[in-house]
C-alpha cells in the first residue's frame, strides 16, 4: 500500500533534482596566462635564461577558467600558458605555518610589478622519488628557508602544468610594489644558484607591469 510517504533517505519530490556540484571542478580551477596584443600587464621584457625563449609579445592577461581547450595550439606572435593552483608536495607543516604567518595575497593594489616565469625540469629531476626532490629542494638548496624573508614583500602562486601537456611543468607568479624591484632580483639570483636549478632545462622570465587605465 502506498502510504505516500518516500522511503527514509529517498529525496522527497518536492525536493529539486539537482545533481550535487563536483567538488573542484564547478570552480574556475585553470588559470591561463596569454601573451599577445591585449591585456591587463604590458610586458616590459621577456628573456630567455635557460633553454627556448617564448616569442615576444607587448601585452599579458591572465585568467581564470573552468576548462581549457587542449592541446594548446602554437602561435608565431601569442601564446597562452595554462596551470592549476595545486596541492603542496614538499613544504612540510612548521614551514607552511610560517609561510601562511607572513605570506601575502595576490592583487595587493601597490603590487602593480609582476613576474611571469614559466620553467620546465629535466627527466632526470622526473626521476628522482619524491624524498630525493625533497632533498635538493629544500635540505640542500633551501628554497623555502632562504626565501622566506622576501615575504610579504613579494606576493607568490605557483601553478602546476607538467600533466597538462603544455611545454613547461611550472607557471611561478610573483606581485611586487616597483620599490621592490631589486629585492625580487636578489631572490631569483639566489634561487637560480642552487642546486635544485641545475635541473631547469627551460626558464623564460616574463616581467610585466599592471596597465593603468586612463579615465
Ligand atoms: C617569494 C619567495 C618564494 C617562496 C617563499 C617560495 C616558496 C616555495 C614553496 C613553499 C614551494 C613548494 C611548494 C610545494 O610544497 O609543493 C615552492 C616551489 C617552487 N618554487 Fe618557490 N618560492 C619563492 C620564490 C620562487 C621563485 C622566485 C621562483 C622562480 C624563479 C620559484 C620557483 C618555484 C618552483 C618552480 C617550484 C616548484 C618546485 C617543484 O615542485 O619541483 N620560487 N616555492
Amino acid at each position: 500500500m502506498d502510504s505516500g510517504l518516500a522511503p527514509r533517505g529517498a529525496p522527497r519530490n518536492d525536493e529539486p533534482l539537482e545533481p550535487r556540484p563536483v567538488p573542484r571542478f564547478h570552480t574556475a580551477m585553470f588559470r591561463t596566462f596569454r601573451g599577445g596584443q591585449t591585456g591587463g600587464w604590458r610586458v616590459t621584457s621577456l628573456s630567455p635564461v635557460t633553454g627556448e625563449s617564448l616569442p615576444f609579445v607587448p601585452a599579458l592577461s591572465v585568467t581564470d577558467s573552468e576548462a581549457v581547450s587542449l592541446p594548446l595550439v602554437p602561435s608565431r606572435n601569442a601564446w597562452r600558458l595554462v596551470g592549476v593552483a595545486s596541492s603542496l608536495r614538499y613544504t612540510e607543516r612548521a614551514e607552511k605555518q610560517q609561510l601562511v604567518a607572513v605570506q601575502a595575497g595576490l592583487g595587493r593594489l601597490e603590487a602593480t610589478s609582476a613576474a611571469l616565469i614559466p620553467i620546465r625540469k629535466s627527466q632526470a629531476w622526473w626521476e628522482l622519488t619524491q624524498e630525493e626532490r625533497r632533498k635538493i629542494f629544500e635540505d640542500k638548496s633551501h628554497h623555502i628557508a632562504s626565501s622566506l624573508r622576501f615575504l610579504p614583500a613579494i606576493a607568490r602562486q605557483l601553478y602546476h602544468c607538467r600533466d597538462l601537456g603544455g611545454p613547461f611543468d611550472f607557471l611561478t607568479w610573483f606581485e611586487f610594489a616597483p620599490a621592490n624591484a631589486s629585492l625580487f632580483e636578489e631572490l631569483v639570483a639566489m634561487l637560480r644558484r642552487t642546486e635544485e636549478w641545475t635541473y631547469v632545462e627551460r626558464e623564460v622570465d616574463v616581467r610585466v607591469v599592471k596597465e593603468v587605465l586612463s579615465a
